[in-house]
């Protein structure tokens, strides 16, 4: 027999418990929050959906791995063991540990940045937008146009517009820091990214002799929706395709918070020597020693080993089409959602949901609100609060698109944990005329969403 019930392939062997709240706690917690989920203790969330970044329950393998950590500060045999593992992965030549994956970009974009130079992706990521741009340089985001449509089916909408590309690095010629690849697309709804644009990207770069990277957090998963649909790579192993990917760029930047499965560690993998030396400098400077970085020669134990896990083909196919579920169940009951359903997230549409309310009063930000106030579910917003800036006037220039990212940690909620979800969302649809939108009350100027207070309107 051939089921169709997508089970959770392990069994669950430690567990922590959940506490559990009413709604009117919850409006409390909120307020005092100042409307800011980033504000809550985890102890007040029932459901966290804020980031599948280091929210992994690792393997059993993974915490017997973690007693074998050599902690030496240099030379560590954890160390030899992360590192083999990441290059036998991309086979590119010189791997630094770091921290998480903004250590790597602040390294390597402060590194290639500073002023009047200009760097170009599909979606630069929020630390990774906010690092270039604390450089002194500029991000420039080209997605394709299809990725702009929320509504829109498209097999590969994380795609970078490749005509685009070959214009800007002609009308930026010697100023291009690098041209930095998102797979999967996070701030573009976490959409794939197919093989034949990445080589695409590869080959436009080697011709106007520009540094390609890869911001590869999420390769594994990818790697599944290049598989399943694009034409010619079904017979490749999930783990054969990113290598493919690999192959073809000058190096990649990894927060191994996400497809490594656990809870904190990251690297950068150059193939250029002088510009690895270069980074290896300032890593000491701030992170560590070149054999860990920053990291526990446990943590580098743990990487190695979830970097192989990640690839086992039933884990992946559990992991996409868990998240599908989530979506399809949104989908049915009406929920405007980014289509198709990407791999590691599902995102509203909350421009759609709440058509009453204008950019400027946050329609993400609100139904963040409710979200958790119905449910205890906390959320993320990724629209005008995440990216919105400011014209001379102080008139807010809004974001491309209003999203709220339901974030799925990897191994943690089992379906009806989902099913919860489903049915806060069924209330919320009920309700959805008489949310009001937020106002801004207080803002720090780089990555305001972690820090700025909010406030109901009336
Ligand atoms: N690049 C991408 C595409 C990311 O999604 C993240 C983190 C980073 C870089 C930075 O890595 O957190 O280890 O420093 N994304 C998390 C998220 C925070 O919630 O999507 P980090």
């Amino acid at each position: 027999m051939k089921h169709k019930t997508v089970i959770e392939p392990f069994r669950i062997k430690s567990v922590e418990p959940i506490s559990l709240s009413t709604e009117e706690e919850r409006v409390e917690y909120l307020k005092r929050a100042h409307y800011n989920p980033f504000l809550l203790r985890s102890d007040e969330v029932i459901i966290d959906f804020m980031t599948d970044s280091g929210t992994s329950a690792m393997s059993a393998k993974q915490w017997a791995g973690m007693m074998e950590g050599d902690e030496a500060y240099a030379g560590s045999r954890s160390w030899e063991r992360m590192e083999s593992e990441v290059r036998d992965l991309t086979g590119l030549k010189h791997i630094l540990p770091t921290h998480q994956g903004r250590a790597a970009e602040r390294i390597i974009y402060g590194h290639l940045g500073g002023p009047g130079k200009v760097f170009i992706s599909n979606t630069h990521f929020d630390t990774t937008r906010a690092n270039i741009e604390f450089s002194g340089a500029t991000a420039i985001d080209i997605p394709i146009a299809e990725g702009k449509d929320t509504a829109l089916e498209h097999p590969f909408k994380g795609n970078m517009d490749v005509a685009a590309l070959d214009h800007l690095l002609k009308e930026h010629k010697g100023n291009v820091g690098a041209v930095i690849l998102t797979v999967t697309n996070n701030s573009g709804g976490g959409q794939p990214v197919s093989m034949a644009n990445a080589e695409g990207i590869a080959a436009i770069c080697e011709r106007h002799g520009v540094l390609f990277l890869l911001d590869c957090c999420r390769i594994a998963e990818n790697s599944w929706f290049i598989k399943h649909r694009e034409e010619g790579m079904e017979d490749l192993t999930y783990r054969e395709i990113a290598q493919r990917m690999f192959a073809i760029c000058d190096g990649a930047v990894m927060s191994a918070k996400k497809d490594a499965l656990v809870n904190m560690g990251g690297f950068l993998a150059l193939k250029d020597t002088e510009l690895a030396e270069a980074c290896i400098n300032l890593l000491i400077i701030t992170e560590g020693f070149a054999t860990y970085g920053g990291l526990s020669g446990r943590d580098m134990e743990a990487i190695a080993i979830g970097l192989r896990e990640i690839f086992d083909p039933n884990y992946l196919d559990y992991r996409i089409k868990s998240t599908l579920f989530l979506g399809q169940k949104l989908h049915d009951l009406g929920v405007p959602l980014m289509l198709p359903i990407g791999g590691h997230a599902v995102y509203i549409d909350a421009k759609k949901l709440y058509p009453h309310i204008p950019p400027h009063h946050y329609p993400g930000q609100a139904l963040v609100g409710e979200l958790y106030k119905l449910g205890g579910i906390r959320t993320v917003e990724i629209g005008s609060v995440m990216f919105g800036t400011y014209a001379e006037d102080g008139t807010l220039k809004p974001a491309p698109m209003e999203l709220v990212r339901l974030a799925i940690p990897r191994r943690v909620y089992t379906q009806s944990h989902i099913e919860y979800v489903v049915e806060t969302f069924e209330e919320l649809m009920k309700q959805r005329e008489h949310v009001r939108g937020v106002r801004i009350t207080k803002e720090p100027r780089f990555l305001r969403h972690f820090t700025a207070h909010f406030e109901p309107l009336a």
